[in-house]
C-alpha cells in the first residue's frame, strides 16, 4: 500500500472525529419541569415502548451514548413515578402530554413494528430515536398517520430498511426530517416528489446514505423553507436542477458522492445564504464562475474529485469566511489540465483557512507564496503536484499546524529543520520529494502529537542516535523508504502504537528482530519489508506473530525456509522473489479475506493444496518460477473472484 493511501485513511479518522464532535452539537433537548404531571396511559405506553428493546452498548455509536430509558420507573422512587420527568421525555406544560422523545444514542437494540406503543403517544412534536438499532426493522406507515403533530423526525444512524413509506409525506408540520445513514434505506422517485410536494414546511431534509437511484426532480427548486439539504450517497444521476443553489434560505447543500450526477455552478448573486456546499465526488463540471464570489457566507466548500474548469476566479479572494476548502483533484488532470501557484494567489486572502486541500491537482510551479498568509491554518495537503524548488521558511511560521503533507512533488534543499518548530504536527508528508541532507532523527522528540511520518524516497540520510527512542513520539505510520539503513533503527523497540511500518528498499541484511514484532503484535495492520536482504525470522516463526495484520509485503529478499502463516485478517501476502521452500500449507485456504498471494519465484515444491480452488476472496494467484507439481486447484468461475492466475514455470 502507498504512502498515499495510508496517509488519507488518516484524513478519514479526520473526518470521523468531526463527525463526532458535530454529533454533541445536535438538538440539545431542554429536561422538562417536573411539576407537570403526566398521563397514565402515556405512562405505560412509554413503558411498553422501553420493554420492547433490550439496551446493548454496541447499538450506539456516540461516546456519550447511555441508556436513558434505564432510569425510567425505578420501583419505588417517587421521583420516577412522573414520566415527564423522565429522561428524554418532555411533556405539555398544561396539558401534561408527551410532545418531545429523545432517545437519541440510548444503546436501544431490538426492532419496531406497528403495533409498537411508541404510535400511541400521538402528540409527539419531536422524536429523535437517532443512533440506535432498530436491527433493519421497516419505518412503520403508522408513523405517517398517527404523528401527525411531528415537526422534528430523527431516525439517522438506527439501522432502518427497506422502503420508507409515502406516508411519512402526511407529517405536514415536519420541519426536519432526518433519515440519514441508516444503509438500507430506500425512497422511490414517486414518493420524493410527494415528499417535497407535500412538506411544504421542510427546512432540514437529510437523505443521506438512502438508496433514491434517480434524477432529481425539479419541483425541488420550489422547496422554498429549505435551510439544510444532505443527499449524499444517494445514488442520484441526470442534471441536478440548477434552481436548488437559488432557494432563498438555502445554507447547506450536500450532495458528495454521487458520481453520475451532472451539474454546473449558476450565477450566484448576493442574496445567497450558501455556508457549507458539498458537491465532491460527483460529476459536476463547467466553470467555476467569478460570481462565486457572492457566496459571503461560505464557510465549508468541498469541490474535490470533480471535473470543474482549471481556471480560476480571482474573486475567491471574497470569500472571507471560508473555513474549509477542499480542491484536491477538482479538475481534470487527466485531461493535461494543471494550474499555476500564482494563479490562486487570491487565496492569501483568506485568512480564517483552517482547512486547504489541493492535493492531485498538477499545480506546478513554486511553492505557492500565500500559504503564508493563512495563519489559522491546522491542515494542508499539498501532495501529489509537481511543486519545485524549496520549502519557503514562511511555511514554518504556521504554528497551528497539525497535517502538513507535501508528498510526491519535487521539492529540493536541505531538509528543513525549522518543521520542528510545528510543536501541533500530528502527520508529515514529505516522501517522494528531492530534499536532501541530513535528519537528525531524535529531533523529532519535539514533535510530541506527531503520528503519522513519510519520509520515503529522498536522498535524505537519517542519523539516529541510540538512546533517544524514549522520547520519541509514539508513530502510528511510520515510512523510512529508500534510505541506505543497513540495520532495523533500534527505535522501533519502544514503538508500541505502529499500524503501518515501510522499510522497503533499504539496505538491511539478516534476520528481522524479535523484539520488532514483539512490540507491534497487536497494532501492526501494515508491513512493507520489500527490497531488502533480509534472510528470516529471528526464532523463525511458523505463523506470523501480527494479530491484525492486513498487508505482508516481504518480496524481493532472500527468505529461507518455509512460509510463515498470517492470521486470519491477512488480505495481501507478498514474498515472491525469495528463497522460500516446502510446501504451501493447506491453512492458506482458510484465509477468508486473502485478496492477493504472490509466491512467484521461490524454491517451493510439492502439489498445491486443492482447497485454494475454493477461495471466494481471492483476486490475483501467483505461483510462478517456483517447482510444483501435481494438479492444479479446481477454481470454480461461479464462485471466485479471481482476476489472475499466474502458475507457469511449474510441472503441474
Ligand atoms: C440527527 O441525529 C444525528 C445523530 O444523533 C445527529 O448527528 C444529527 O445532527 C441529527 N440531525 C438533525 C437534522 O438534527
Ligand atoms: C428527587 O428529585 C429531587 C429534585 O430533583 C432530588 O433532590 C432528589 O434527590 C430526588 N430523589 C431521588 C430519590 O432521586
Ligand atoms: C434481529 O433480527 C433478526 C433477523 O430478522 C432476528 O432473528 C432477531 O431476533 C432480531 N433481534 C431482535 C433483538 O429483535
Ligand atoms: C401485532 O400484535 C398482534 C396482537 O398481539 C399480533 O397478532 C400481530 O402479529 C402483531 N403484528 C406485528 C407486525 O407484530
Ligand atoms: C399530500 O397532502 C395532501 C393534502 O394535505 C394529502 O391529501 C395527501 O394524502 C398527501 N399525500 C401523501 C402521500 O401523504
Ligand atoms: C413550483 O410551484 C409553482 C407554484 O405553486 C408551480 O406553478 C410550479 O409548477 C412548481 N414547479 C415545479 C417544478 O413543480
Ligand atoms: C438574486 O437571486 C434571487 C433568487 O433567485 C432573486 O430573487 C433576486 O432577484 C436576485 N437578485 C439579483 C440582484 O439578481
Ligand atoms: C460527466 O460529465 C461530462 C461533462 O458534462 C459528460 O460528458 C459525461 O457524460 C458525464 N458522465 C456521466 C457518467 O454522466
Ligand atoms: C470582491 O468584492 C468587492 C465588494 O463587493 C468587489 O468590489 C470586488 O470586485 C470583488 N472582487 C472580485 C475579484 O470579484
Ligand atoms: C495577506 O493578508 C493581508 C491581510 O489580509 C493582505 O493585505 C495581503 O494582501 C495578503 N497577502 C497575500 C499574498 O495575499
Ligand atoms: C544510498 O547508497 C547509494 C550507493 O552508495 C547511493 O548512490 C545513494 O545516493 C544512497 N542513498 C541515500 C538516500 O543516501
Ligand atoms: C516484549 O514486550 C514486552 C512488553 O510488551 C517486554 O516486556 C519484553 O521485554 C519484550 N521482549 C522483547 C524480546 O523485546
Amino acid at each position: 500500500m502507498k504512502m498515499e493511501s495510508l496517509l488519507s485513511k488518516f484524513t478519514c479518522l479526520h473526518c470521523l472525529l468531526l463527525l463526532l464532535l458535530n454529533a454533541t452539537h445536535c438538538f440539545s433537548y431542554v429536561q422538562t419541569q417536573a411539576q407537570t404531571l403526566c398521563h397514565s396511559d402515556e405512562h405505560s405506553f412509554l413503558l411498553q415502548f422501553k420493554e420492547s428493546f433490550t439496551i446493548d452498548k454496541s447499538a450506539s455509536g456516540s461516546p456519550f451514548a447511555y441508556p436513558k430509558v434505564a432510569s425510567w420507573a425505578r420501583e419505588g422512587d417517587q421521583n420516577q413515578s412522573n414520566c415527564c420527568s423522565w429522561d428524554g421525555v418532555k411533556c405539555h406544560a398544561e396539558s401534561g402530554r408527551v410532545i418531545g422523545l429523545d432517545l437519541k444514542s440510548s444503546c436501544l437494540y431490538g426492532s419496531i413494528n406497528s403495533n409498537s406503543t411508541l404510535f400511541r403517544l400521538v402528540h409527539l412534536q419531536m422524536l429523535d430515536l437517532s443512533d440506535n438499532n432498530f436491527n433493519s426493522s421497516e419505518i412503520p406507515s403508522r408513523l405517517g398517520h398517527d404523528l401527525s403533530s411531528l415537526s422534528y423526525l430523527n431516525l439517522s444512524l438506527s439501522a432502518f430498511s427497506g422502503q420508507i413509506p409515502s406516508e411519512i409525506s402526511k407529517l405536514s408540520k415536519l420541519s426536519t426530517l432526518d433519515l440519514s445513514q441508516n444503509n438500507g434505506l430506500e425512497l422511490r422517485k414517486s414518493n420524493m416528489r410527494i415528499l417535497v410536494q407535500n412538506l411544504t414546511n421542510i427546512k432540514q431534509l437529510h437523505l443521506s446514505d438512502v438508496g433514491i437511484y434517480s434524477t432529481v426532480p425539479d419541483i425541488w427548486v420550489n422547496a422554498s423553507s429549505l435551510t439544510s439539504l444532505h443527499l449524499s450517497y444517494c445514488g442520484l444521476y441526470g442534471e441536478f436542477p440548477v434552481g436548488i443553489f437559488h432557494l432563498p434560505n438555502l445554507e447547506k447543500l450536500s450532495l458528495y458522492s454521487n458520481t453520475k450526477l451532472n451539474g454546473y455552478f449558476p450565477t450566484f448573486n448576493r442574496t445567497n445564504s450558501l455556508k457549507t456546499l458539498d458537491v465532491s465526488r460527483t460529476n459536476f463540471s463547467g466553470e467555476l464562475p467569478s460570481s462565486i464570489g457572492n457566496l459571503h457566507s461560505l464557510n465549508y466548500f468541498d469541490i474535490s474529485n470533480c471535473g470543474f474548469d482549471s481556471h480560476f476566479p480571482f474573486s475567491f479572494e471574497n470569500l472571507t469566511q471560508l473555513s474549509f476548502l477542499e480542491m484536491t483533484s477538482f479538475h481534470d488532470v487527466s485531461a493535461g489540465q494543471f494550474l499555476v501557484p500564482d494563479s490562486l494567489s487570491c487565496f492569501g486572502k483568506l485568512t480564517k483557512l483552517n482547512y486547504l486541500g489541493l492535493s492531485d491537482n498538477n499545480l506546478q510551479g513554486n511553492f505557492p507564496r500565500f500559504v503564508a498568509n493563512l495563519t489559522q491554518l491546522a491542515f494542508l495537503y499539498l501532495s501529489n503536484n509537481s511543486l519545485t524548488g524549496e520549502i519557503p521558511k514562511s511555511l514554518f511560521h504556521l504554528r497551528n499546524l497539525e497535517r502538513l503533507n507535501l508528498a510526491s512533488n519535487d521539492l529540493q534543499g536541505e531538509f528543513p529543520k525549522s518543521l520542528f518548530h510545528l510543536r501541533n504536527l500530528e502527520l508529515l508528508g514529505l516522501s517522494g520529494n528531492n530534499l536532501s541532507g541530513v535528519v537528525e532523527f531524535d529531533e523529532f522528540s519535539n514533535l510530541k502529537k506527531l503520528k503519522a511520518l513519510g519520509l520515503s524516497g529522498n536522498r535524505l540520510s537519517v542519523r539516529v542516535k541510540s538512546g533517544s527512542s524514549a522520547t520519541l513520539p509514539k508513530f502510528e505510520i511510520l515510512k523510512l523508504a529508500e534510505y541506505n539503513l543497513t540495520e532495523f533503527p533500534e527505535f522501533l523497540k519502544n514503538q508500541y502504537e505502529l499500524g503501518a511500518l515501510s522499510l522497503y528498499s533499504n539496505n538491511i541484511h539478516g534476520q528481522i528482530p524479535k523484539w520488532l514484532w514483539n512490540a507491534t503484535r497487536e497494532t501492526l495492520v501494515n508491513l512493507n519489508l520489500g527490497s531488502n536482504f533480509l534472510t528470516g525470522f529471528e526464532e523463525n516463526p511458523i505463523t506470523l506473530p501480527w494479530k491484525n495484520l492486513q498487508l505482508f509485503h516481504l518480496s524481493n529478499n532472500q527468505l529461507q525456509g518455509s512460509l510463515p502463516i498470517p492470521s486470519q485478517s491477512i488480505t495481501i501476502y507478498l514474498v515472491n522473489d525469495n528463497n522460500y521452500s516446502g510446501e504451501v500449507s493447506p491453512l492458506f485456504c482458510n484465509l477468508n479475506y486473502l485478496q492477493v498471494l504472490d509466491l512467484g519465484n521461490n524454491n517451493l515444491s510439492g502439489m498445491l493444496p486443492q482447497c485454494l480452488g475454493k477461495s471466494s476472496s481471492l483476486e490475483i494467484l501467483h505461483l510462478m518460477f517456483n517447482s510444483f507439481h501435481g494438479d492444479i486447484p479446481p477454481f470454480c468461475a461461479n464462485k471466485n473472484s479471481l482476476k489472475f492466475v499466474g502458475l507457469g514455470y511449474n510441472q503441474l
